[in-house]
């Protein structure tokens, strides 16, 4: 990113106005001088994320989210800062510099799959193509979902290989990333197989899930090994394109294959992607918790499927994500379900979605004869054993009073069995965490960056009376605010805010930011308050700091030094507050 200078993402971040750009997510509503919208980085239900149309940011005052547009787009669609910056080009149509095409990383590794993409989607439109293609369309994959999902085909011969052999890609690298095999030549890895294009989270193309289609008998999939830019524990097939969508509609779904996931997202549904078989681990939690988002676990049908919506689920709630179970009847998976019924039965089934604690009820009843004594008993006994294992009270009640009626057992042998009885339900108290820091000091050095960063002749004045801040974080800041005044001759906090994005350092400033009472509007008398209370406290610790060395020189003459500074130091704040 460096080859990207500030002065151009200055015109590009000056080229949108941020309100625009922020409402084509959320919804936003004018009030006052600032617009209001549903913060989209935590579950949020009033609207708490404020816009400034005059400072050029975003604002939320309960999770603290906040910084300008870049910002807002890196974060919400969960991309590079460098995307981020192409968007909002592209929002108001600038035309970029070439160095904004920076390189990534695994540049190469990724062009050799783009071509590898290309090779074999090509491949399904030649005469040798037409078995899998006819394949494709009995499963009712049609065109646009082949295109949308640049599926393809692998044949028999090596062709691949050749290919990018002669596109001087280094043969080694090829093998590393799971293409390409070496023995006494150089062969395709995948073979005769219809090929589903894996991503990362950035929309990188990293590995294929390759299918037979031709009847053979054969490992139905073969996805690519694990290598070093596809690790199979971060892969969540269709992650990239879903999150916008599971963020617009506040939901993810996710479900087992990948054909699943396809066919969901074709059907207009985008806001899903498939674990590809394998369990959740903790990357996949990170990426998905990120969202802020509510999970609905769409697993197949089968036993296997329901082991995994319990195994999921659990992980899911158990790292607070707000879980839900969809099980499809008549159908072994999602895939089948739309293709038999629609997409607007599967749309309803949504909406049928049952939690975590309920699916597991359901589980235990499975294969059990209720009628009979002993397996109500060892059903109950499950239940309770479950009730166990959560801490809510209002769950406890309303399962013991529900089943107590269901099956005509006495509630208070129920109530016994629990190991921690239920407590009278307290009305919920409202803690109010104030989040304002309620060191004074802190505060003023806030909020004097706060003004430095909005204005320069904040800045000015800073240097002139104090040009140092006791705290070496936010001197760091303060620094750096004055280098880019240098750089830039001016200041404004949105710009800055890209500068600090470069450097990594957002975060304090986004805590400055957050912290601000933005009720009252910037004016000199406050700010010199603020510089008042900065230098006090400078001067008090330079006070305490003297009569410690007071009381243990001997030197008179150095004591009657240190006295007349200690006085002179008081004096002249003194003055200073008047
Ligand atoms: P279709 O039969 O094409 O409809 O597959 P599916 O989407 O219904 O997949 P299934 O439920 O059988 O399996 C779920 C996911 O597990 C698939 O999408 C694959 O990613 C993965 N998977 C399935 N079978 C295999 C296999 O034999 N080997 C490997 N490595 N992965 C598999
Ligand atoms: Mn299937």
């Amino acid at each position: 990113m460096a080859s990207l200078s500030s002065e151009e993402l200055n015109r590009i971040r000056d080229s949108v106005n941020i309100v625009d750009v922020v409402a084509s997510y959320i919804n936003l509503e004018k009030k006052g001088k600032n617009y209001f919208g549903i913060c989209p980085f935590h579950d949020d239900h009033t609207p708490s994320m404020s816009v400034s149309e005059e400072k050029q940011i975003f604002t939320c005052f309960v999770c603290g989210a906040s910084g300008n547009v870049f910002t807002f787009i890196k974060d919400y669609e969960n991309i590079s800062f460098v995307e981020a910056v192409n968007k909002v080009a592209n929002f108001s149509g600038i035309k970029l510099s070439q160095t904004i095409n920076v390189v990534k990383k695994y540049d190469k590794e990724y062009k050799a799959y783009d071509l590898a993409i290309k090779y074999y989607k090509n491949n399904l439109k030649s005469k040798e193509g037409s078995k899998a293609l006819e394949y494709l369309k009995s499963r009712n994959i049609s065109e646009d979902i082949i295109e949308e999902f640049d599926i393809g085909v692998s044949f028999l011969e090596s062709h691949l290989s050749k290919l990018l052999i002669n596109k001087k890609f280094d043969e080694d690298m090829l093998v590393n990333i799971g293409l390409v095999n070496k023995k006494e030549g150089i062969y395709d890895i995948f073979r005769n197989r219809i090929m589903f294009p894996i991503h990362n989270n950035f929309g990188d193309p990293i590995g294929f899930s390759a299918r037979v289609y031709n009847g053979e008998v054969d490992t139905k999939y073969i996805n690519t090994r694990e290598t070093y830019i596809f690790k199979k524990g971060e892969v969540l097939f269709n992650f990239h394109r879903a999150s916008v969508h599971a963020k617009k509609s506040g939901y993810l779904i996710l479900c087992e294959g990948q054909m699943d996931a396809i066919r969901i997202y074709s059907s207009g549904i985008k806001n899903v992607c498939a674990t590809m078989g394998t369990a959740l681990t903790n990357y996949h939690i990170n990426l998905i918790k990120k969202l802020n988002v509510r999970v609905i676990l769409n697993m197949d049908s089968d036993n296997a499927g329901i082991k995994a919506a319990l195994q999921n689920g659990e992980l899911l709630r158990n790292n607070n994500i707000d879980v839900s179970i969809l099980k499809l009847n008549d159908a072994k998976d999602p895939d089948e379900y739309i293709i038999k019924f629609g997409k607007e039965a599967y749309e309803d089934s949504l909406k049928h979605a049952i939690s975590l604690f309920d699916f597991k009820l359901n589980y235990l009843k499975l294969n059990k004869d209720l009628s009979k004594a002993d397996e109500l008993t060892e059903y109950i006994n499950d239940v309770i054993n479950e009730l166990n294992k959560y801490n809510d009270d209002v769950l406890k009640s309303i399962t013991i009073n529900k089943i107590s009626e269901e099956y005509n057992i006495d509630k208070n042998i129920l109530l016994n069995k629990l190991i921690k009885p239920v407590n009278p339900i307290k009305e919920e108290v409202t803690i109010n965490v104030s989040k304002k820091k309620s060191n004074q000091n802190i505060k003023a050095i806030e909020e004097v960056l706060y003004y430095m960063m909005n204005n320069v002749q904040y800045a000015n004045i800073f240097v002139k009376e104090l040009n140092y801040v006791p705290e070496q974080k936010y001197l760091d800041i303060e620094k750096d605010i004055q280098a880019y005044i240098i750089l830039n001759n001016t200041i404004n906090m949105a710009d800055f805010i890209t500068y600090e994005m470069n450097k990594g350092k957002d975060g304090i400033i986004k805590e400055i930011i957050n912290n601000h009472n933005n009720d009252v509007e910037m004016n000199i008398e406050e700010f010199m308050e603020y510089i008042k209370i900065i230098r006090k406290w400078i001067n008090t610790s330079k006070i305490n700091s003297l009569k410690v060395e007071l009381k243990t020189v001997n030197d008179i003459n150095r004591k009657k030094e240190i006295a007349d500074i200690i006085a002179r130091i008081k004096r002249e704040s003194e003055e200073y507050g008047k």
